[in-house]
């Protein structure tokens, strides 16, 4: 596994993942298993963050506390990055939320942009991108480029599923990006879904199959 990939093992995540993949699972349940899956990665992929300490005072004394040093920023890839933001907001509900709108060309599977929408200051935040299928890559890669551009210089890549050509092509152009999935599943299929994945993430969860 390189190093710049960290799978996320713990048993609730694979168990949720697994209800995922699972064809018969209804939009419903699929968008509120994707909310908890996003909750529980939240923890792994800002479990490094700098803090600072700062006294606190309970009701009996005073005490020593901890603040989360950067300013966070989530930006989901529409549509389906949309389904995990509410989980990284139950961690982190003081984070601020940018939107990037890409889709894959059926013929081309090459991103085309439609949507970007991201707070200020991004240079001097933690951006986390979150978009649960890593496939192909064009896209987490456009995105990302999209960010840098707006001066984002601290940026963690976040998917639920991912393929070893998306992160191949991930690392290639983004080498500084750490990427955080549940899954580094087996390849891609001639329309560019991931194998076996959990087919369109953005059909499930708005139920627009
Ligand atoms: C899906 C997914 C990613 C992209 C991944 O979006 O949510 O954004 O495909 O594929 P890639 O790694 O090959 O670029 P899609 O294009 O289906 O758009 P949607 O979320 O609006 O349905
Ligand atoms: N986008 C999806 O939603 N699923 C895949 O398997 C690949 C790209």
């Amino acid at each position: 596994m390189p190093s710049h990939v960290h799978v996320i093992r713990h048993p609730f995540v694979q168990r949720d993942v697994t209800i995922l993949r699972d064809r018969r699972t209804s939009s419903p349940l699929f968008r509120s298993v994707l909310r908890r899956t996003a909750t529980l990665m939240a923890y792994e992929v800002t479990k490094d963050l700098p803090v600072r300490r700062l006294p606190v005072r309970t009701p009996l004394e005073k005490t020593e506390g901890t603040a989360v040093k950067p300013a966070i920023v989530l930006v989901p890839i529409l549509r389906a990055g949309l389904g995990m933001v509410g989980g990284f907001v139950e961690v982190i509900p003081d984070a601020r939320v940018g939107h990037i709108g890409l889709y894959r060309d059926e013929e081309t599977l090459q991103p085309v942009d439609y949507y970007f929408k991201v707070p200020k200051h991004l240079g001097k935040a933690f951006v986390i991108v979150l978009d649960p299928m890593l496939a192909t890559g064009g896209s987490a890669a456009a995105a990302i480029t999209f960010l840098k551009g707006k001066g984002a210089r601290s940026i963690r890549f976040v998917s639920v599923v991912a393929a070893p050509h998306g992160v191949r092509t991930l690392r290639k152009a983004h080498p500084d990006v750490e990427i955080y999935t549940c899954a580094l599943d087996r390849t891609l299929n001639d329309h560019g879904y991931i194998l076996p994945g959990l087919g369109d993430a953005g059909d499930r969860i708005f139920g627009t199959e």
